[in-house]
């Protein structure tokens, strides 16, 4: 296993003609990167959660928008965007949860629609769309880590922050988003550990939040997801800070599966729960949670761990991917322009 400083993981590159991605479903045993050259690798790379975490699933497909239009064979501008279009439809499919997928991918066709010019040169500035929007992202992150130390409790001088799920790094351009906040307080020296919530059925905590602190050195202890209420009546919580797919107008947001519970219990131990995410992780056109599409994914990622089937024949399994916490439980959302009350995002809308 490669060991590397965590500020230098970036879960997606543009090298010389393709993309890399960092394979996620290989760490932390194997860091290794997929080489990706094709629009339908890029959607098949998203949906089996080789790139995972909604920013980074953005800026892929946006490099995936860029590989699809460079398959289209055409000088013809209209033939071009209609073709654009199914390659966007193909990339809308693989996961329907975190909307900085349509985002992204909205931003590509924007790019290419408003852009004059030959089919060639609307290729170009496709490409250094998609570069712009992971380079952009990098900033945010640091941006929503900085904004999210001025919210944090201000005792003790040391924090333990528990967090769900990889909202680190990997699940974006690079710094990541409550990772961020967690990397931004370990570096103002305000952080004495963190507690990962292991995060199943995919163990993303287990195996990329712990990967990413070990990288940073940043102390972390990882626990299951049902011993969150036990540390906080312990006193081993000082506040939890999650990242999220997809936030609507009112706060309510939906994020990993488990994030949900994480808040009732936090609300019962009156630990501050926060929220990180960018402002393309809102979704405006959505006033409540209750529109937010929820993924569902195979069975097979309760029924199994690793090759192991843990589960008799003869169960009905039911495995949604994301669940949707509450407005009222959210004590802020920390963007790139600062930490709101949940109730007031409105006044982003339009950025
Ligand atoms: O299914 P995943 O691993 O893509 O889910 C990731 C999460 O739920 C993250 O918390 C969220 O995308 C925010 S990432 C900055």
């Amino acid at each position: 296993m490669i060991t590397l400083s965590t500020n230098q993981v970036y879960p997606v590159i543009w090298k010389e003609d393709r993309v890399l991605l960092i394979d996620q479903n290989k760490l932390p045993t194997e860091y290794t990167f997929v080489e990706i050259s094709r629009s339908d690798d890029m959607a098949q790379a998203i949906k089996t959660m080789i790139v995972r975490g909604a920013p980074a699933i953005g800026v892929a497909a946006a490099y995936g928008m860029y590989l699809g239009a460079r398959e289209i064979e055409t000088d013809n501008r209209d033939e071009f965007l209609t073709r654009l279009e199914q390659v966007a439809q193909m990339l809308r499919q693989t996961r329907p949860t975190a909307v900085n997928l349509f985002w992204a991918i909205a931003q590509m066709q924007k790019t290419a629609s408003q852009t004059i010019g030959s089919v060639d040169y609307l290729k170009q500035v496709m490409l250094e769309t998609a570069k712009k929007i992971n380079a952009e992202d990098i900033q945010t992150c640091q941006a929503i880590g900085d904004a999210g130390l001025k919210v944090l409790p201000s005792k003790p001088d040391k924090l333990c922050l528990l967090t769900h799920c990889n909202a680190g790094a990997l699940a974006t351009a690079g710094y990541g988003t409550a990772l961020g906040v967690v990397r931004s307080a370990w570096r103002a020296e305000r952080l004495a550990r963190v507690y990962a919530d292991e995060t199943r059925p995919r163990l993303q905590g287990a195996r990329l939040t712990s990967w990413e602190c070990v990288q940073e050195g940043i102390p972390v202890t990882v626990i299951t997801d049902n011993m969150a209420a036990h540390c906080m009546k312990q006193g081993l919580i000082d506040a939890v800070v999650v990242g999220a797919d997809r936030i609507a107008a009112n706060g309510d947001t939906a994020n990993k599966i488990g994030t949900y519970s994480l808040a009732i219990v936090a609300k019962a131990h009156n630990v501050p729960f926060f929220v990180a995410a960018p402002l393309s992780t809102i979704d405006f056109e959505l006033d409540n949670g209750n529109k937010i599409p929820i993924e569902e994914r195979h069975p097979s990622e309760i029924y199994q761990i690793g090759d192991t089937v843990i589960c008799p024949t003869g169960v009905e399994f039911y495995n949604p991917a994301f669940d949707v916490t509450p407005a009222e439980l959210i004590s802020a959302i920390i963007t790139e322009h600062g930490a709101v009350p949940p109730n007031q995002l409105k006044q982003f809308q339009s950025n």
